[in-house]
Formats: structure tokens, C-alpha cells, sequence
């Protein structure tokens, strides 16, 4: 199924859940079997907790990740890892969807030390640990020796006036994104990143688009407030961000998107300019939008497959689209 425009599609919780079913009954079964296991309980003053946000990372990076990245050598850098579920998850709902992960590894950075502990175990636990390594550590220090063209996260995206909020770490700065907006200046040739609709969404996607990236895909999902950013502070501050145009919500539900972000220069080094997937996704799941088509059309003619509408137009259309939706909660 293409992915839909249209704006009621995007915010249709039905759409995220339903597009997460790829596998046969009978495997699926055995994965929500095994990821049950991984429920192990924190407090969610110790480790990083919000069952409902998780899964939905799970399910981008099962949808973005997984199904758009077609090297089975792929270097992967995740930022942030909390008790590693959501990307261990993925890989195994990947695996059980005939995902070839291959030779492909994920290095995840988090600098709770109780958080990777956890995940590092769990990995273990679950048979991923030749795909999955958490790192005890601060996430740039990882960022600066790594050759990864995939970052992956789900960024802290708290905003307060400052970090002495329940916990820390998940301090985006003032407006919540402070930190994504830092992710967005390494030079990741590829991104997955969850953006939350009450931290300054509109400039967070701007700034992206001015460092060259394009979303080339994207997934939303309904939340409810949760424990972080119902802190009575927290919440204050939100209602105030609201006012001045920073924040989108209604009542006690905001938006979370997953969204892809790829650079166009990319496609020069690819020298394979043929955009047919090679296999077709499966039905629900969102066809990776044809970049290469684009590129090839624009620098070396249109080889007899010239685009319906002009480049510049496609280029951008994902990013239009993906503020229009961030910003449709009042
Ligand atoms: C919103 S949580 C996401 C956790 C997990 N990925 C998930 O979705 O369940 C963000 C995580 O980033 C970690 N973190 C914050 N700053 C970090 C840094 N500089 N390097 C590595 N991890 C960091 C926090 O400890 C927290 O576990």
C-alpha cells in the first residue's frame, strides 16, 4: 500500500498497528512470546519506561530501518538505547518477517548504566547479541570514530526551562529538541528519528531540510501525556511552548513520528540507478519512496522514465507533508 496523504490515514493509530503485521500467525505467536520475556520492570525513575512510545519505536525501525535498508552489511549507530527492547524487538519481528539483517550490526550508545546493563542482557537473553552491542557511553563519543550510515533514536524530547525534571537525561533543551537538531548535524547519510509534536516540531524539520535531508518516509502515532511530560513542570512549560506556536497538542494527546531522513547525495555514490525494490513489500507496509529516480532524472537525464511532476517537487513533498501532520493537533 502506498502510503497515504492523506492526513486522517497518517493519524489513524489503526494504521500504525495494523502495518506492524508481517509475519504468519503462527510466528508472530512465538515473537510476542519471546518479547514478553523482555518485560522486565524499573522504576521509571532508573531506567527510561513508556511501553506505548517503545513499541512504536519498535515498529519504525521494524517499517524504516529494516525494510528500507537493503545492505546485509549495514553499520548502524543508535543513540540512546534504555533497555535495548525496541531495536531488539525489531530485529526479531524482522527476522520472523523474512528481514535479511545479514552481517549487519547495531552499536547502541547509553550512558545509564543500569539501562545498559539491561540491555545488554536482554540481548543476550534473546540471541541478538551478534547483532545488537550496547555500549556503555556517552552516544557522540561513539558518533565521532564510527564509519555507521545509519543513526537510529528516540532522542530525550522533553523541553523544560532546564534538566532538573524527573529524570535528566531526558532533557532536549528548552524547546525538547535540542538534541535531534544535534544529530542532525553529524552527516548521517541515513536517519530514524522519533520527533515529538510538542517539541518545536516545525523548526526541527526545517533545520533538517537545511542540512540537506529529505524525509523520505514517515509513520505517526497518537500518545497520550505520560509519565515525563505530565510532570507538572514539564506539562507548564508545554502549554507555554503551545502559545508561541512551539508545541501541537489537544487536550492530553500529541503526536510521534518516526521519521526517515536521508541525504540526496547519497545516490551519487550509488551506481545502481534502477528504483524497483527487490522484493515488494508486504501489504501495510510503506513503499520506500524511489530517491534514485530523482537523481538520475535530474543529472543524467530521464533514461526514459521521466517523473510525473517536476523533482524539486517530489524532493520535497515527505517534509511538506510530515510538518502538515505534525502540527494538525491544536
Ligand atoms: C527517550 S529514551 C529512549 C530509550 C529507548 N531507545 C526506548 O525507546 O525505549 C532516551 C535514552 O537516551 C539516553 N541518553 C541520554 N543522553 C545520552 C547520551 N549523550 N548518550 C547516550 N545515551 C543517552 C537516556 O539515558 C535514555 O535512556
Amino acid at each position: 500500500m502506498r502510503r497515504s496523504s492523506s492526513l486522517q490515514a497518517a493519524l489513524s493509530p489503526a494504521k500504525t498497528a495494523s502495518s506492524t503485521v508481517t509475519a504468519t500467525p503462527v510466528a508472530e505467536e512465538v515473537v510476542q512470546e519471546q518479547v514478553h520475556k523482555l518485560v522486565v520492570r524499573h522504576t521509571p525513575l532508573q531506567i527510561f519506561v513508556c511501553d506505548e512510545e517503545s513499541h512504536f519505536y519498535s515498529q519504525v525501525l521494524e517499517k524504516l530501518l529494516l525494510r528500507n535498508c537493503r545492505d546485509t552489511r549495514a553499520r548502524i549507530i543508535e543513540f540512546g538505547a534504555g533497555d535495548g527492547t525496541p531495536v531488539i524487538n525489531a530485529l526479531l519481528r524482522g527476522a520472523s518477517g523474512g528481514c535479511n539483517f545479514g552481517d549487519s550490526m547495531v552499536h547502541g550508545y547509553e550512558l545509564n548504566p543500569k539501562a545498559a546493563a539491561v540491555a545488554t542482557r536482554n540481548a543476550a537473553d534473546m540471541g541478538v547479541a551478534h547483532q545488537y552491542k550496547v555500549h556503555n557511553s556517552c552516544f557522540f563519543k561513539g558518533a565521532a570514530t564510527t564509519d555507521a550510515t545509519w543513526l537510529i533514536a528516540n532522542p530525550p524530547y522533553i523541553p523544560a526551562e532546564d534538566d532538573n525534571i524527573l529524570m535528566p537525561a531526558l532533557h532536549g533543551g528548552e524547546d525538547g529538541a535540542n538534541l535531534t537538531r544535534d544529530l542532525m548535524t553529524l552527516g548521517f547519510e541515513n536517519m530514524v528519528l522519533l520527533l515529538s509534536a510538542y517539541s518545536n516540531p516545525v523548526e526541527t524539520i526545517e533545520h533538517a531540510r537545511r542540512q540537506g535531508y529529505r524525509v523520505t518516509d514517515f509513520m505517526v502515532t497518537p500518545l497520550p501525556f505520560g509519565y515525563y511530560s505530565s510532570e507538572p513542570k514539564v506539562r507548564k512549560w508545554i502549554e507555554g511552548m503551545k502559545e508561541e506556536g512551539k508545541a501541537y497538542f489537544s487536550r492530553n494527546t500529541y503526536l510521534l513520528a518516526g521519521a526517515l531522513l536521508q541525504l540526496p547525495a547519497r545516490m551519487d555514490e550509488d551506481d545502481n540507478d534502477d528504483v524497483a525494490p527487490s522484493t515488494p513489500p508486504p501489504a501495510g507496509n510503506i513503499v520506500p519512496t524511489p530517491l534514485r529516480i530523482r537523481r538520475a532524472s535530474r543529472e543524467e537525464g530521464y533514461k526514459g522514465r521521466r517523473p510525473a511532476v517536476p523533482c524539486s517537487a517530489i524532493a520535497d513533498d515527505l517534509t511538506d507533508e510530515l510538518i502538515a501532520v505534525m502540527t494538525a493537533l491544536k
